[in-house]
């Protein structure tokens, strides 16, 4: 295999790779600003300069292919006397407002400023301001700390496929703009939080709400649709603060889209139902478990004919557990956008699904009915879910009794006998089968909320009717 040799160390390629590609193949980070490796290369902000030996000028990194026996220097004097001074004249307009910014902790401009920046400012005067500029439901733009990078322009095009920002003006006037300043259309516009490298373009749905150093991150995986993108989660005290894509070539790549980026807010809800209830004559009131264990425990056992409808939000592990418990049960799976996963198809040229639910598949290869097939007039109807599907409007009328499981909302209960809150995706481990069969496992992000307990607990609890919930 051919070879390249990084600073001194050998390192193989295959044809065509980049040198910035090559070299973080041996830790060997080369700063960048307008490379995104899921967006067509530029080289336009020349902060990726390095040294191949025998050529007179500094090449780009993110723009030059390897050639065997090419030798390339990242740290030489030439090279950071360039790097440096790319950074001082990025910095020329750029505000000291880091403070401020909800990118400071994670801003290549900062971090890339301690390490290949001058300590002083030359420049003696005032920086170019603009005021913010809202750019559609998802996206605030801060044009003042803009480096003019174009990946948020490529993004769009690129990723979005909707041509709708561009740069207008030049040099020292450029501004970064949608056309004509329309709101932006892509059903994508929180990855431009993602790409925009400095603080320039973030969502409004995370700005100001928390500094990203108290932040702790979670893999976990998106239950917004039956493609399963793979996600982190991002939390403090147990609060979930922002989702984002975790890159994975055969599924979502780098990108997630909006409605599962922002598709997590039911789990902090002050809607959601946290503690179990119980429906008197005309409303609902809150129990302790103990003291409703007993009262549901002789509601399932009087039950001679029960149905199980399951969410497709479900994990396999839950479906095993309810299937174990409710054995000669029923049992339905039931998924709001789509019937049956042949239904299911692309709604758009990327990853977004027209099934809304995360596991149909895994549903249906566990055995369950589809929901049509679901009759009325069993003595006991269960219904579970993890919220990301909602409980169904009129369902509770189907049966004698019913019961809900799971993530429900307070204006979701009605016709419920128990209403039992259980775990979103975000509080719980288990795995999904996307639509393609691929079997994704995931961990818990955060603590159950409120008094929320694990399916298998309940169900425990239920049996033994010891009152104990664990
Ligand atoms: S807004 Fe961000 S992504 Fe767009 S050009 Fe400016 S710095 Fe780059
Ligand atoms: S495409 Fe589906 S799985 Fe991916 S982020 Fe959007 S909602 Fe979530
Ligand atoms: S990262 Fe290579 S020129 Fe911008």
């Amino acid at each position: 295999m051919a070879k390249v040799v990084i600073d001194g160390v050998d390192v193989e390629f295959e044809a065509g790779e980049k040198i910035i590609d090559v070299a973080s193949k041996v830790n060997n980070h080369i700063p960048r600003y307008c490379y995104h490796e899921g967006l067509s290369i530029v080289a336009q902000c020349r902060m990726c300069l390095v040294e191949v030996e025998g050529q007179r000028k500094l090449v780009t990194a993110c723009s030059t292919p390897c050639t065997d026996g090419m030798k390339v220097s990242t740290k030489s004097e030439k090279v950071k006397k360039a790097v440096s001074g790319v950074q001082e004249f990025l910095l020329v307009n750029h505000p000291l407002d880091c403070p401020i910014c909800d990118q400071a902790g994670e801003c290549s401009l900062q971090e890339y400023s301690y390490k290949h920046g001058q300590e002083d400012a030359r420049t003696d005067f005032f920086r170019r301001t603009y005021i913010d500029v809202d750019m559609g439901p998802s996206i605030k733009k801060n044009m003042n700390r803009c480096i003019h990078c174009t990946r948020c322009i490529r993004y769009c095009d690129e990723v979005g496929q909707i041509h709708e920002m561009i740069a207008q003006q030049r040099g020292n006037d450029t501004e970064i703009v949608t056309i004509d300043g329309n709101p932006l259309q892509t059903a994508y516009a929180g990855g431009l939080a993602d790409v925009c490298p400095v603080g320039s373009l973030t969502t409004k749905d995370f700005r100001f709400k928390k500094r990203v150093w108290y932040l702790r991150s979670k893999d976990t995986i998106c239950d917004g649709c039956s493609q399963g993108c793979n996600i982190s989660a991002s939390f403090e005290s147990n609060l979930i603060y922002r989702l984002e894509p975790r890159k994975n070539m055969d599924i979502n790549k780098w990108w997630m889209c909006d409605e599962g980026r922002y598709g997590f807010h039911h789990v902090h809800s002050p809607s959601r139902v946290l503690g179990p209830l119980i429906k008197t004559s005309d409303s609902f009131e809150s129990r302790l478990w103990g003291d409703l264990i007993p009262s549901v425990s002789a509601l399932v056992q009087q039950a001679k004919n029960i149905s199980v409808v399951v969410a497709a939000d479900a994990t396999l592990e839950e479906v095993a557990i309810l299937k174990t418990h409710f054995s000669s049960a029923n049992f339905y799976s039931y998924s709001p956008s789509v019937e049956k996963t042949s239904e299911d198809k692309a709604v758009d040229h990327l990853i977004r699904r027209k099934d809304k639910s995360p596991n149909l598949k895994g549903l249906e290869e566990s055995g369950l009915r589809p929901f049509s097939e679901l009759k009325s007039g069993s003595d006991l109807l269960i219904f579970f879910n993890a919220g990301k599907v909602r409980v169904p409007y009129g369902l509770a009328k189907l049966a004698k009794n019913a019961i809900a499981i799971g993530v429900a909302m307070k204006e979701d209960l009605n016709g419920w006998n128990y209403v039992l809150p259980s775990l979103s995706t975000y509080e719980k481990s288990g795995t999904f089968v996307n639509h393609t069969g691929m079997k994704q496992k995931f961990a818990a992000a955060i603590a159950p909320v409120g008094l929320s307990r694990p399916l298998n607990k309940i169900l425990e609890a239920l049996t033994k009717s010891d009152r104990k919930v664990g």
